[in-house]
């Protein structure tokens, strides 16, 4: 039985989640035929490292804020990710805080990027590999709490749970995570509300990314697990 959340153990299977936007983008360019994704949490090494790649094989990625950083080739729209743009390319993305989230977790033997577009492929990744303990890590906003980040955090931990006949309590591991799985049982049905309601998401909104919020609430349309390959590279399972 997987403990959800942990104590003071290090995790067998860590799994950040950003669902606005870091990991919705991560797991949309892997799905769209990207080669693999490389995060920073620094933008100058991000165009150190990038320099030595082709334009033609190399996307940077940079978002701040919300917004595009000037002279990337975008910003962290899951949106601009088509197949056509990414197919064949690594892309090296730095984000506020998801891309952060990544970095801490990375020495965790298993890492993988979830959100709610892909949350059922990791959710059947993770009852095939049957770890012991299982860390959710939500991005949050520049360590706080997020509405965004916990709900998803909740769907993962409700489709876990739902394959075990124990209780809650028994798989989690904290508080969190049982208060995480009540809001996504009181939200499932209205997540793109829920988004509106969250302060990242008013900031997107302020941002006219209105198509992000709904493309980013949808559950389980994309059957893409972006796991890291080596400390800070992800590329899909
Ligand atoms: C982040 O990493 O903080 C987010 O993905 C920000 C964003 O929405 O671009």
């Amino acid at each position: 039985t997987p403990e959800l959340v942990p104590g003071d153990c290090n995790p067998d299977c860590a799994i950040a989640v950003d669902v606005l936007r870091a990991t919705s983008t991560i797991a949309t360019v892997l799905a769209a035929g990207g080669e693999a994704v490389q995060v920073f949490s620094d933008l100058e090494q991000l165009m150190h490292v990038s320099d030595k790649w082709s334009p033609e094989k190399r996307l940077r990625a940079g978002e701040r804020g919300g917004g595009k950083v000037a002279g990337f080739d975008m910003g962290n729209s899951p949106l601009d990710c088509t197949p056509e743009k990414v197919e064949g390319r690594r892309l090296f993305i730095s984000t506020t805080n998801g891309t952060r989230a990544l970095q801490k977790i990375e020495n965790a033997p298993t890492v993988m990027a979830a959100a709610l577009i892909n949350r059922a492929a990791v959710v059947k990744y993770v009852l095939e590999k049957q770890p012991e303990t299982v860390w959710i890590v939500g991005s949050g906003w520049e360590g706080s709490f997020s509405l965004e980040d916990t709900v998803c955090a909740g769907a993962i931990a409700h489709s876990l749970w739902e394959k075990t006949s124990l209780p809650i309590e028994e798989i989690a591991g904290n508080d969190e995570v049982i208060c995480a799985t009540a809001l996504f049982a009181q939200w499932q049905d209205k997540l793109l509300e829920l988004m509106h309601q969250a302060s990242h998401g008013k900031r997107l909104l302020r941002l006219d990314c209105h198509e992000d919020l709904k493309y980013c609430s949808q559950t389980d349309i994309l059957n893409v697990v972006p796991i890291q390959k080596e400390p800070g590279v992800l590329v899909k399972l």
